[in-house]
């Protein structure tokens, strides 16, 4: 299949390039840069050994968009342009509400105008919200996400259901995506975050190339069994190969279908600690700090429909997790700025 990619010079962008390009399928980038780097596709051009095509534009450029389907034939799109820090849409709502809705709205159109009705969604479990069961399934209740970045992801879930319905021609595949973290086991692709990451692994890396002084973890009075937050880490590697199967579930007309991606497992702030420090050796200094807003204690999914549909599992666990992260870290001290 050719498939086009927005958003593909992101994390997960980059990381999904190189199963798709395995599995024998040719792809297109489109990415404004706004929170990644073209250099990020010069290290996916070296692995794979072709040239990556890029549109450096923005998805809400209608023009832009039109002239990329114009220009190409596509199989189906990958949907992971967006802004996606969950603190920062609290305090511009209108511009996450704006970027993340108009561009959806934009390339749904598009591709409708010119035949394409096969997409995959880059989804979150912020749809959950505080989820009401543990481990999360598909049908836990969703939609009451304290944060506008959570709102545009459950939203656009319920925009494209309705794509679905008025048109069952559309295959419309929606992945709700846990913790990402690690990187490609080459060491030349990982997370890139602008500024002071937000994330738990990034900042654990920069403490541990000396970017930064300490981690702070965010509460230890949770009802956990160490008391900080437990989440589902997986591996950018395997969330990558969960696109791959979404499109064999693509090509077999599944129709509209919603997928966990996670491992099942969960791990508080201090077992990644633990695991980080174990996998490389490298003792990380941190300290307990008030617990962040909007937090939640414990979240971590069931994947079993994954498996049972998609025949898509995660493979890598916490340790490799760690391991691949620091590869990319220690080898790439300032991410892809030189
Ligand atoms: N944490 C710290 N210190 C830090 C950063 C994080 O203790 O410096 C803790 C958090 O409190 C939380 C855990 O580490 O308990 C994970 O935090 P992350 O920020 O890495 O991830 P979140 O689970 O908060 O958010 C992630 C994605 C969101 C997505 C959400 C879905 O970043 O995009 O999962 O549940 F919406």
């Amino acid at each position: 299949m050719n498939i086009l990619l927005c958003g593909g010079a992101g994390f997960i962008g980059t990381h999904t390039i190189i199963e798709l390009d395995k599995a024998g399928h040719s792809v297109v980038v489109v990415d404004n840069f706004f929170n990644s780097k073209p250099e990020a596709l010069k290290r996916v051009s070296e692995l794979i050994g072709k040239e990556v095509k890029c549109y450096n534009a923005d998805v809400r450029d209608r023009d832009a968009m039109e002239k990329i389907f114009g220009e190409n034939q596509f199989d189906a799109v990958i949907h992971y342009a967006g802004l996606k820090s969950v603190g920062e849409s609290v305090a511009k709502p209108l511009e996450y509400y704006e970027n993340n809705m108009v561009a959806t709205f934009v390339l749904v159109d598009v591709m409708r105008k010119h035949g394409c009705k096969n997409i995959i969604f880059s989804s979150s479990a912020t749809v959950y919200g505080d989820p009401a069961m543990i481990p999360i399934t598909e049908e836990c209740p969703k939609g009451y996400c304290t944060n506008p970045y959570g709102q545009t992801k459950w939203m656009l879930e319920e925009v494209l259901k309705d794509v679905h319905h008025a048109d069952p021609e559309w295959n419309v595949v929606l992945l709700r995506y846990f913790n990402p973290i690690g990187a490609h086991p080459s060491g030349k692709i990982g997370e890139d975050p602008n500024g002071i990451p937000n994330n738990l692994m990034p900042y654990i890396t920069q403490v541990a190339v000396g970017k930064r002084e300490e981690l702070g973890v965010f509460g230890n009075d949770y009802d956990t069994p160490d008391g900080t937050g437990v989440r589902d880490y997986i591996h950018v590697c395997d969330l990558a190969a969960g696109h791959v199967c979404a499109l064999k579930a693509i090509e077999r007309n599944c129709g509209l279908a919603v997928y966990n991606l996670g491992t099942g497992h969960g791990y508080s702030v201090l077992d990644v600690v633990k695991a980080f420090e174990k996998a490389n050796g490298i003792k990380i200094k941190y300290s307990i700090k008030p617990r962040r807003a909007g937090d939640i204690a414990t979240c971590y999914c069931n994947p079993a429909k994954a498996k049972a549909e998609l025949g898509w599992e995660a493979h890598y666990g916490i340790e490799e997790m760690c391991r691949d992260s620091w590869n990319w870290q220690k080898n790439n001290p300032n991410g892809y700025e030189d």
